[in-house]
């Protein structure tokens, strides 16, 4: 039942931690409000509906600009906390080392025009072709390590290592300068802490690390203005636009911006499409028709997004779903709720392969947001799991998979066979 408190209808916590690993029950939590309404806990409108969600994403009025949706998420923090976590996840590392650098995921154009131009041309699928025999020799490398293992935990084993090797080469940073930093979670440890608002200590960690890591970005921004190439690190420090050059601080941002954006995602991705091709019983039908499989992906991002929401704030006053949202105030999408919506999939609860059409919402929709890594994390979880199924055809999941927070696995443990 919806409660209207003042003239605002609210509905549950969609973001509550015991919800984590269970988008079927989001969706169900969610089927008690409106799709769109009002919580005052995390004090922002959320949006549940796929045409409400479909319209936001398109539409310039809902702004990443002034993005402080992460702030937003402070009920349990202590002022010092709070400011630490704003300095950890307001448009990247912004306010702790960064000067004012902002990725374009906190812009909105005209000024994030030119920074996805630059960007785009190495998101291209002729470009991201370059990197398949890449992708290719990562995964060979890191199956040929568990030997002959009879058993492994699949996300340390492949799924996050992978996106991480590749996030150098796809940048273009040399060897000698990958050691570590390239993953910012491992370099702060918050891989496995991130979002669960848990513990303050672990904040406090992974900001006292924030100099280290801009000391390490700015060690490769020095390599590349040496000895450019083509690559996006070499683009993004030799770069003008409107006849100046990209202010450090904001390279350190994108850097950000595509390590962060890149791993966590299809680290998820890749483990719920082994997961769930298993426990849905459909391993055997893809792996004896191959040309299944880049439909069944969809359906895994369809089904369980691995960025289960994203943020905007409100630039003007404007109706929504028949509220009246107030300029400034925070608004919340949840994927995971509108790719079930049923105004747009058909049974949505059902993991059906050959769905089609299939316009989820995953990677967003259209707009100058639209993921720009889509197309190397379709091909990393494809390449993966075709490998994963030639090598291991009757691969089986140990028990249930362990989640840490609200992106995808900790843990998969697999039988290999
Ligand atoms: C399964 C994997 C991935 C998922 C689910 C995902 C999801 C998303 C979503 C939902 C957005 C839009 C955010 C918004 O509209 O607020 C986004 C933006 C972005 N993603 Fe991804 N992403 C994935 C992988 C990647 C990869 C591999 C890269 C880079 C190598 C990447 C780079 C970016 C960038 C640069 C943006 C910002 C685009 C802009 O603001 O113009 N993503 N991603």
């Amino acid at each position: 039942m919806t409660i209207q408190i003042a003239d605002k209808p609210v509905g549950p916590d969609l973001l509550d931690p015991k919800l984590h690993g269970h988008p079927e029950m989001i969706r169900q939590r969610a089927d008690e409000a409106p799709p769109v309404f009002w919580s005052e806990k995390w004090r922002a409108w959320c949006v549940t509906g796929y045409p409400e969600a479909f319209a936001i994403l398109k539409d310039s009025r809902f702004s990443l600009e002034y993005n402080m949706r992460k702030t937003e998420q402070t009920q349990d923090l202590s002022p010092e906390a709070l400011e630490l976590r704003r300095e950890l996840y307001c448009g990247g590392l912004t306010h702790l080392n960064f000067d004012q650098g902002r990725s374009l995921l906190v812009m909105d154009p005209p000024e994030h025009t030119p920074y996805r131009r630059i960007l785009q041309p190495f998101f291209l699928d002729r470009e991201v072709a370059k990197f398949l025999p890449i992708i290719h020799g990562i995964v060979d490398r890191l199956i040929n390590a568990w030997g002959t293992s009879d058993e492994i935990e699949f996300m340390n084993g492949l799924a996050y290592p992978l996106p991480v090797i590749l996030f150098g080469d796809i940048l273009g940073i040399p060897q000698e300068l990958r050691h570590k930093f390239i993953d910012y979670d491992a370099f702060t440890n918050t891989r496995n802490t991130k979002s669960t608002l848990a513990n303050v200590e672990d904040y406090r960690k992974a900001a006292a690390q924030g100099p280290a890591y801009s000391a390490k970005i700015d060690e490769v921004i020095s390599a590349k203005r040496a000895c450019p190439m083509h690559d996006i690190f070499s683009t993004l420090v030799t770069a003008q636009i409107d006849g100046k050059p990209i202010p450090d601080a904001r390279v350190r941002a994108m850097v950000y911006l595509l390590n962060t954006g890149s791993v966590t995602t299809t680290t998820t991705l890749i483990g719920n499409c082994i997961y769930y091709f298993r426990h849905f019983g459909i391993w055997d039908r893809i792996r004896d028709n191959l040309d299944l499989l880049p439909q069944a992906i969809e359906e895994s991002l369809r089904f369980d997004p691995p960025a289960p929401y994203v943020g905007r704030e409100m630039a003007v006053d404007m109706e929504l779903g028949g509220q009246m949202l107030k300029k400034g105030e925070t608004v919340l999408i949840f994927f995971n709720a509108a790719n079930r919506d049923v105004r747009e999939f058909s049974d949505p609860s059902e993991f059906q392969i050959e769905r089609s059409p299939n316009r989820h919402l995953s990677f967003g929709f259209g707009g100058s947001h639209f993921c720009l890594g889509a197309p190397f994390a379709r091909q990393e979880a494809l390449i993966s799991v075709t490998e994963m199924m030639k090598r291991y055809p009757n691969l089986e999941v140990i028990g249930e998979p362990e989640h840490a927070n609200a992106f995808g696995f900790s843990k998969l443990m697999l039988k290999l066979h």
